[in-house]
């Protein structure tokens, strides 16, 4: 018996008003620059506005694949997060007026760190194998903080992913080989108390590195692929050079001498974008996918790596194949305008927005007027947050 083939039939790309320039924040904190464009391979990292959440931007990435698609036979839809605006309430139920989600589909928020999206692809895809008839919005959305003055500090930053989930797909197929591993470690965490989050910056790589190859054995052990077999591999990327880290481990664990320019050739289109958003945790990996296809030539019936590693831990590797036609149905334009539309962000309003603290007293506030995005966090009141768009 064939099963269906199910995978993403279209992704969506969203980041935030503001991006803070690494040479700005290399010659504020006295460090050589080329620490960040060479050391960690980052340019640029997206900021929110102080009327932007994860709300804001997570519509702004789902509302083309509505007006492209609409929403019938959507009955699921997985938001994806570790920067949630509630501990009880779903962040996707906010988004029912923001973009006329429909009233009957189950909305859950999902939570592992930088694996949830990864983790909504996967449940979106068992849920489609059950009932083709059906279609699954995912949504991976985060802005990523660490405190100021930090070694994280350069390794921040904002966007959403929204991909819709279907049978027949016409952008990629997901392989049914997955491998996993997962483990109790304490490289990177948020309590509840905390807005940014805490790290172990050296204990996460090598947590990181390590996982990558006990997921890659485990995807061996069930069947997959070879390393050979892949036209490119999509890391999650929590900084650029990460991903370059973790792939020279990779096929060094296989007894692989890769040459940097092989390495480059295999990783360097998934990391355009990322480069200049910084780390957007769960939504990372996937723009990376946004990245790779809008910047690479025909990859029609290709097979693709994916890896995904949220702190804590849990990473997979997993892989799909590039559908015939898929160069028609992507954002290329959007995207890139998403990224040059970013308002240059100045040193002092950097520092400021990132210590402003939601108010907590159930007062009325305004939230002035800031980001040009087309959906904002218009005021707080008796603890709810209200949003509006444009
Ligand atoms: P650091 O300690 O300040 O940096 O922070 P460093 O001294 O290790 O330098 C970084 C690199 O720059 C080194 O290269 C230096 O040699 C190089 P490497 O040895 O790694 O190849 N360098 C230079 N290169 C050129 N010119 C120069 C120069 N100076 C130095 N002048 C660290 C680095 C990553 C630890 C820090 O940024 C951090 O703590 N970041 C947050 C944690 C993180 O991103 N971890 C990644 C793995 S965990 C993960 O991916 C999950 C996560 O996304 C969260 C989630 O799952 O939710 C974080």
């Amino acid at each position: 018996m064939t099963s269906t083939p199910v995978g993403i039939h279209d992704l969506s790309f969203a980041t935030t008003h503001y991006a803070l320039d690494h040479g700005v924040l290399a010659e504020r904190l006295g460090v050589d620059p080329d620490k960040f464009y060479l050391g960690i391979g980052q340019e640029m990292m997206s900021v929110a506005a102080a009327d932007e959440d994860i709300v804001t931007i997570a519509a702004a990435a789902a509302k083309p694949i509505l007006d492209r698609h609409g929403v019938d036979n959507i009955r699921t839809v997985l938001l994806a997060t570790e920067s949630g605006v509630d501990q009880s309430k779903a962040a996707g139920l906010y988004l029912h007026p923001l973009i006329g989600l429909p009233n009957t589909a189950r909305v859950v928020e999902l939570k592992q760190a930088c694996y949830g999206g990864t983790a909504g692809l996967q449940f979106a895809a068992g849920l489609i194998a059950r009932d083709p008839s059906q279609r699954v919005l995912v949504i991976a959305a985060d802005i990523a903080k660490y405190e100021l003055d930090t070694p994280g500090e350069p390794t921040q930053g904002a966007a959403a992913v929204a991909m819709l989930v279907s049978a027949n797909p016409a952008i990629l197929e997901l392989e049914p080989h997955s491998g996993i591993y997962s483990a109790d470690i304490m490289d990177f965490w948020r309590p509840n108390y905390r807005t940014a989050a805490m790290v172990d910056g050296k204990t996460s790589v090598n947590a990181y590195q390590k996982a990558t190859q006990e997921a890659w054995t485990d995807y061996r052990r069930n069947g997959g692929r070879d390393l050979t077999e892949f036209a490119a591999f999509c890391y999650h990327q929590p900084f650029t050079k990460m991903a370059f880290k973790a792939h020279r481990h990779l096929l060094e664990s296989q007894g692989h001498t890769a040459e940097p320019a092989e390495i480059d050739a295999a990783l360097h289109n998934t990391t355009i974008y990322n480069r200049t958003v910084g780390n957007s945790y769960t939504a990372s990996l996937y723009l990376g996918l946004a990245s790779l296809l809008d910047h690479t030539g025909d990859l029609t019936g290709q097979a693709l790596a994916f890896i995904s590693y949220g702190s804590g831990s849990v990473a997979e590797f997993f892989s799909g194949t590039v559908q015939p036609g898929y160069r028609e149905h992507l954002r290329t334009e959007e995207n890139r305008d998403a990224i040059a539309t970013r308002v240059a962000l100045d040193y002092d309003r950097y520092r400021v927005l990132h210590e402003t603290e939601s108010p907590s007293d159930g007062m009325y506030h305004a939230i002035p007027e800031e980001t040009g995005r087309p959906f904002r966090l218009a005021a707080i009141s008796g603890h709810k947050r209200i949003y509006e768009s444009r």
